[in-house]
């Protein structure tokens, strides 16, 4: 794969239901409701439990939250293609708490409407995000870091929380 158009800085980010699991109870969540009147991060990757997502992206973005909060990120969000029960074995698993929420894409609709769903049928993963991250305020990208479609495989250089976070506080030291 060598590109892939998908949104950017200035689009709206597109309208979408996650099906959640609380408690035994089935959870609709828009993205009105996570989106709007919020500054808001989200990360996406190939999948939880994956070797990358779960030593390193994830938890980058667990380390850094307070951060990020500190500077002025009302909420993080992890996106994977990924159904709600798995979302939730992969937080527990990884000791995740309230810094980093976890939004299941199980269809696969929002990565759709991003324009960063990917056919992984390679690994038998069938359809699933790519690994970006970006910055949203009230429903508008304001910063994406997609990774390079030209790299073979899956490359981790660019979504990570460190790259956000020098993101986010090099634009407020430009405009202090
Ligand atoms: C990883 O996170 O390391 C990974 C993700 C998707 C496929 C294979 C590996």
């Amino acid at each position: 794969m060598s590109e892939q158009n998908h949104l950017s800085a200035g689009d709206r980010v597109p309208d979408a239901v996650f099906k959640t699991r609380h408690n035994d109870d089935w959870l609709d969540i828009s993205t009105a409701e996570i989106f709007a009147g919020k500054t808001v991060v989200v990360f996406a990757l190939p999948g939880a439990f994956t070797p990358t997502c779960s030593s390193t992206h994830l938890p980058g973005y667990m380390a850094l939250a307070g951060q990020l909060k500190a500077a002025g990120v009302d909420e993080i969000y992890c996106l994977s293609v990924n159904d709600s029960f798995v979302m939730n074995a992969w937080a527990k698993d990884q000791r995740v708490e309230d810094e980093v929420l976890m939004i299941p894409d199980g269809n696969g609709a929002f990565s759709k409407g991003m324009g960063l769903l990917v056919d992984k049928r390679d690994l038998g993963f069938g359809l699933r995000s790519w690994r970006y991250s970006m910055l949203v305020r009230d429903g508008v990208i304001e910063k994406i870091f997609v990774e390079d479609f030209a790299t073979p495989g899956d490359p981790f250089e660019v979504s990570d929380a460190a790259t956000m976070l020098n993101a986010i506080n090099s634009a407020k030291a430009q405009s202090a």
